[in-house]
């Protein structure tokens, strides 16, 4: 389904993908194996099968000792890691800001935040050491609608993209270029999930109704990974610390 042109583009790169076997994650391995990407990826269980071609470990990333056995592999499977897409992320809906429990709060930022944070800290070196690599955190354009079922996880997408702003400043004169991809609604099982979550909160009526973007349609997991696809290639050789927002025009100021 992606459309890429040049089909060894990324021949001998090596890319690791959080959250792969599903979703945005599964579009961007396949679009990776497409491009000549050697491929690993991850997820918390194996009942969903990685894309074929990919190789495919289980691992939780919401724990530091999750992150430190998922970078094991990476090394034992890839030897080095060119190109790094931190997908996992998602978060269920509260009824309000008020309603989200400590615990809430802090399962958000391990997910959404403190997970690529300890993945970077620990595969990022040996790109600055090779002065060369590309890693995308995939946030979430509904940043820009800070609501309030959803502020746990919107706040630590927030800090999510303000730190990939930081880590782009300093890898940038060591060869490695960062970025953020903000995909709006796509029809994901998580994306599906939670809107249905939030849809039957007990809320003020009209509450987590949705109506279509702009362009008449919610998105395709390859129209996000489009944009990772793009932000890891040469093609994107000039750009970092920026955020693609893939949203289907429904966030005109974003
Ligand atoms: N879909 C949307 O509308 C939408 C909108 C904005 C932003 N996003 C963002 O896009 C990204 C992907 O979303 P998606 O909708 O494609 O999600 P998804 O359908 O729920 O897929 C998530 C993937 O991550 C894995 N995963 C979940 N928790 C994990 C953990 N703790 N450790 C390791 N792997 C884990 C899942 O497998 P297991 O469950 O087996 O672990 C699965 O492979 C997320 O960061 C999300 O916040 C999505």
């Amino acid at each position: 389904m992606t459309t890429f042109e040049n089909k060894s583009e990324l021949k001998g790169k090596r890319a690791l993908v959080t959250g792969g076997s599903r979703g945005i994650g599964a579009a961007v391995v396949r679009g990776l194996l497409d491009a000549g990407a050697e491929v690993l990826t991850t997820a918390r269980s194996t009942t969903t099968a990685a894309p074929e071609g990919a190789a495919f470990v289980t691992a939780d990333v919401r724990t530091p000792a999750g992150v430190e056995a998922l970078a094991s592999a990476a090394r034992e499977v890839l030897g080095e890691v060119d190109i790094l897409v931190h997908n996992v992320g998602g978060a269920e809906p509260y009824k309000d800001a008020l309603a989200i429990p400590d615990e809430g709060w802090r399962d958000a930022l391990d997910l959404n935040y403190l997970a690529s944070v300890r993945l970077d800290s620990l595969l990022a070196p040996g790109m600055r050491e090779r002065r060369s690599g590309a890693i995308v955190h995939v946030s979430s354009a509904a940043v820009l609608t800070p609501i309030g079922p959803f502020l746990h996880y919107v706040a630590a997408k927030a800090a999510l993209e303000y730190y990939s702003r930081g880590l782009a400043l300093e890898l940038a004169p060591h060869g490695v270029r960062v970025n953020a991809v903000s995909p709006g609604r796509t029809a994901t099982p998580g994306g599906e999930a939670t809107r249905e979550l939030w849809a039957r909160l007990d809320a003020a009526p009209g509450h987590g109704d949705v109506t279509a973007p702009p362009l008449g349609r919610e998105g395709r997991p390859e129209d996000i990974a489009e944009a990772v696809l793009f932000l890891v290639s040469e093609r994107a050789s000039w750009l970092t610390g920026r955020n693609l927002i893939v949203d289907g025009g429904e966030y005109p100021m974003g």
